[in-house]
């Protein structure tokens, strides 16, 4: 066991209320801080949604034959001693037991662990850690959810090097429950080791990386993937139709690239592709050779001709393929 116990997550947007959520669904001690009554009003019924969810959620799990069915969500229950009038005990308790908090230094007093899970401004970021960092307690762990701003942004504004770290979640946590759990220079390796027991006792899977880099694991692997399965487009190699099944009857992986586009929704892949054409050296120059040179306008018009017809992938019932 960890020491953990008090958890504060800042942020009550998408990731803070899902982590929220399943924290206090693990039995800690939870509260979002949230800096208005305005914020309030927007993280509640993200939380009344999330109850649902998760209710919704172990119903469907009781149907499932295996661990692999679809339906089942890891960060609920294990598959062997799934018992659902328990969990849903226990979403029933996470529910009343989570608290909302707008006082700062009430919020944090006692803290053992702050998760900062604001909007992906580094301006923000840095006006919170600043006015965070004497009102912690000694004994706190701080880490960062980012997922675009390294943790070593704001190391120096933290005011605790040793006790800083990044822990960043996927969305829908308490199905595709991986955590990466990482170390800016200065993170000390008791505060990692911490971090990571911590997130296997909130049900997730720890994933360390032990240095500093820009996409954790996933998205390290992830991005350079779709954007070369969209360059093939580009370039008119093939269709995305082919190009999926290529990936999955080649590998046996249940999703080809233009599936996961469709997951993640085309604007947002459109936003990644404006941000990487800036970054140079994106690709290995091992791999070069074997790459086309991206063709990141040519990227950038399929992407649009798909999001002005308002096909913006699943969600919208129309990507690259229909729902
Ligand atoms: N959405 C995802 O799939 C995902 C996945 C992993 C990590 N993340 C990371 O999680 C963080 C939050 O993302 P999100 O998707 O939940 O965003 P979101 O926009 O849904 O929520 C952001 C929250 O931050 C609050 N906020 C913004 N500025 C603030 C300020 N100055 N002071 C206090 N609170 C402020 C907002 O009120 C809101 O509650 C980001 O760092 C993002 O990179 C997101």
């Amino acid at each position: 066991m960890s020491d953990i116990k008090k958890v504060v997550v800042a942020g009550g947007g998408v990731l803070g209320s899902q982590i929220a959520f399943q924290t206090a669904y693990c039995g800690f001690d939870v509260t979002i801080w949230l800096r208005s009554e305005g914020s309030i009003g927007r993280t509640q019924p993200k939380l009344d949604k999330l109850k649902e969810t998760y209710l919704a959620a172990i119903e469907a799990m009781k149907k499932a034959e295996s661990p692999a069915d679809p339906d089942w969500c890891r960060g609920i229950a294990d598959f062997d001693s799934f018992d659902p009038e328990a969990c849903k005990a226990k979403v029933e308790a996470a529910y009343s037991n989570l608290k909302l908090e707008l006082d700062m230094a009430k919020a944090v007093g006692d803290a053992d662990l702050v998760i900062e899970s604001m909007a992906e401004v580094k301006e923000e970021k840095t006006a919170f850690f600043t006015k965070l960092a004497p009102l912690l307690p000694e004994k706190a762990i701080l880490v960062t959810n980012s997922s675009s701003l390294l943790p070593s942004d704001f190391t120096k504004v933290t005011g605790r090097p040793a006790k800083y770290l990044a822990l960043h979640f996927a969305n829908s946590i308490w199905k595709q429950n991986i955590a990466e759990v990482m170390a800016q220079d200065e993170t000390a390796k008791e505060s990692f080791d911490a971090v990571m027991q911590f997130a296997q006792e909130i049900r997730m899977i720890p994933l360390p990386v032990n240095k500093e880099k820009a996409g954790y694991l996933l998205n390290s692997l992830l991005i350079p993937f779709l954007f070369s399965a969209l360059d093939l487009v580009a370039n008119g190699i093939s269709d995305p139709e082919s190009i999926d099944k290529a990936w999955k009857l080649g590998t046996g992986a249940p999703r080809g690239p233009f599936e996961i586009f469709d997951v993640v929704g085309l604007t947002t892949a459109d936003n990644i592709v404006d941000k990487y054409q800036k970054v140079p050296g994106l690709i290995n120059p091992l791999l070069k050779k074997m790459m086309l040179p991206y063709n990141f306008k040519e990227q950038k018009a399929i992407l649009k001709k798909y999001i002005d017809e308002g096909k913006l992938g699943r969600n919208s019932g129309e990507g690259f393929y229909k729902y």
